[in-house]
């Protein structure tokens, strides 16, 4: 029944014309340019967040584009500086080319984590689809190996592969791994991945286990009561929080703009109350921020992969105190 709802919700909105779907991301999207992204960020800083910065767009059809990727993604290092903002890159490493040609893809990445290695500033490689999963955790261990240690890795709970990727990457990175853990965009098949909504959940909150364990930095992407619960509670029993220096054995006494060993991050215009509360009571808070000229291509990319999304879009409007930005 859900189900349908979200279908019906998707297949309407594709249908709109582009400033209703303009509208309905307003509230995701910070803008078409990287001037809306520093005003967002601006504005948001008050509350106490720090950010992520996506430039959107993902695969692309030729080496142009990622070289376009690659520039924007430069100016956005120097506006960071520019603007004091507390904030980092997340890039998709299909954007920089990696199914295109793996070589320039890899020396595209790794030369815009190595200027922002200059700025002492932190790269996260967001997860694609199944397809990419091996080949961009392999560009992270390769950054490490070669010495740029400012490049961190998102794993997806829903993955059948993930727990055995947290232990593959602990006996190679212990915990210089720096991670963000959420449940998966994709729809991936059951063959490779759990569908239920519970499984999902206890997976993610298993994998964010194994990350705490294995002394690794965990950035916890979720907007879901049962997740936030479970991270809040697993912290506390590894005597982890706000105020605290990080116990766990080996792990390095100071990283960077980062917080105690965790942070919460959360996407712009979600789930504003809960992010504010979780930072009043001393959490370190991230927003992701994405902004660019794709946003159309993006929203409905988004939309037609995922479905369940067109539910929560409702919810926002029809419902909007369960998810004030
Ligand atoms: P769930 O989907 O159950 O959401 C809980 C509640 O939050 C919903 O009921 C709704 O109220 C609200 N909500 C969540 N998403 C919403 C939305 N889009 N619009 C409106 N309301 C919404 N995935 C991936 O595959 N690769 C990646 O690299 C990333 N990166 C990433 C970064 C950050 C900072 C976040 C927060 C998330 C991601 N994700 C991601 C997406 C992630 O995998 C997941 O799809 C979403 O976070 C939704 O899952 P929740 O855990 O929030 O639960």
């Amino acid at each position: 029944m859900v189900g349908l709802f979200s279908r019906m919700i998707v297949g309407m909105t594709i249908r709109m014309p582009r400033w209703f779907v303009g509208w309905v991301s307003r509230r995701y999207v910070a803008g078409p340019s990287l001037d809306d992204a520093v005003r967002v960020m601006k504005r948001l800083e008050s509350e106490g967040a720090c950010f992520t910065i996506d430039v959107l767009g993902e695969e692309i059809s030729t080496m142009a584009e990622a070289t376009y990727f690659l520039e924007e993604y430069k100016r956005v290092i120097a506006a960071i500086t520019e603007n004091s903002l507390d904030a980092n890159l997340s890039i998709k490493p299909t954007a920089f080319g990696l199914l295109l040609d793996k070589e320039k893809g890899m020396s595209n990445i790794e030369s815009l984590v190595r200027m922002a290695a200059d700025h002492n500033m932190f790269v996260r490689l967001d997860m694609e689809d199944h397809r990419v999963t091996s080949d961009t955790i392999q560009v992270m261990l390769d950054m490490h190996d070669s010495g740029l240690t400012n490049v961190g890795v998102v794993l997806q709970g829903r993955l059948f592969r993930t727990i055995d990727d947290i232990e593959q990457v602990k006996t190679k990175l212990g915990p210089s791994a720096d991670y963000r853990i959420c449940k998966g965009i994709y729809l991936e098949p059951e063959e490779i991945a759990h569908t239920s909504r519970q499984d999902i959940i206890d997976a993610t909150n298993a994998c964010i286990d194994s990350m705490l364990d294995a002394g690794a930095y965990v950035g916890i992407a979720s907007h879901d009561h049962p997740i936030i619960a479970h991270a809040l509670n697993s912290l506390e029993t590894r005597s982890m929080g706000p105020e605290c220096i990080d116990p766990r054995p080996g792990v390095p006494d100071e990283r960077p703009h980062k917080g105690p060993g965790y942070e919460f991050q959360m996407l712009l215009g979600v789930r504003g109350p809960l992010r504010r509360r979780l930072r009043n009571k001393g959490h370190r808070t991230r927003v992701y921020i994405p902004y660019g000229d794709k946003w159309y291509e993006y929203s409905i990319r988004r939309l037609q992969e995922n479905p369940t999304i067109g539910t929560q879009i409702a919810k926002a409007f029809i419902m909007p105190w369960t998810n004030r930005p």
